[in-house]
């Protein structure tokens, strides 16, 4: 089959995508709005871009418009990284998929998700915005640029710090996926783990 993306509609072509480009992590990202209230949500259009500097991305789309508008509304994510500047992206492990699941619903932005999932927002050490104390792995970082993309937008980040709980970092110094157990998201409302690994050698030339 062959899909030509400029014909095919938005829907269509969401449910393509999301299934093509897998597994993908997913960045739980805690914010805060101008009246202090933490938002929290979950973003799988997401990675790593550089290591020097530091830099992740990704990216928050808008609202389905109101009944009888046809205006946008950027998701509070998005509103908040744009008037803060800053951002936390958490880390889900297999333990925190329900809580993450519920913070992925539209609640009005004077609700924080951290109060509707029972999560304990952790102040953070360089940035504004609170991380989640339950996950394993927080990176804090700083708005880099914004890029709109039309219906949405892709926010870099430069991460300033990062938070490990013990045990997450092994002896090897790696990053230990037995105790992180890490979720990726799938098409649809699916999701995998990474319980079934495998090593390969990379080429010496
Ligand atoms: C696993 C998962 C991944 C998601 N990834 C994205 C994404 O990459 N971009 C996006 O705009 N919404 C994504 N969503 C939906 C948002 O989490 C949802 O719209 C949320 O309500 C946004 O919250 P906010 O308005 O507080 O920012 C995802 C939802 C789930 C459950």
């Amino acid at each position: 089959m062959f899909i030509n993306c400029s014909e095919t509609k938005t829907d269509q072509l969401y449910r393509l995508l999301i299934g093509s480009v897998v597994p993908r992590p997913i960045a739980w990202v805690s914010s805060v709005n101008d009246d202090g209230i933490n938002n929290l949500a979950p973003f799988s259009f997401f990675n790593i871009f550089s290591v020097k500097p530091p830099m992740l991305g990704f990216a928050p789309g808008y609202k389905r418009p109101a009944a009888g508008s046809s205006l946008p509304v950027a998701k509070d994510t998005l509103v908040n990284v744009r008037a803060c500047g800053e951002f936390v992206v958490n880390v889900v492990s297999q333990s925190l998929v329900e809580q993450m699941n519920q913070s992925s619903g539209e609640f009005e932005n004077d609700i924080s998700e951290f109060a509707v999932t029972g999560l304990t927002p952790q102040a953070s050490t360089m940035i504004k915005p609170p991380r989640v104390a339950e996950a394993l792995i927080s990176m804090e970082c700083k708005v880099f640029h914004i890029h709109e993309l039309g219906g949405s937008a892709l926010v870099l980040g430069e991460i300033l710090c990062l938070h490990y709980a013990d045990g997450v970092i092994g002896t090897d110094g790696l990053v230990d996926l037995d105790v992180l157990q890490p979720i990726g998201r799938l098409g649809g409302i699916s999701y995998s783990t990474v319980k079934d690994r495998f090593d390969i050698e990379r080429p010496t030339h």
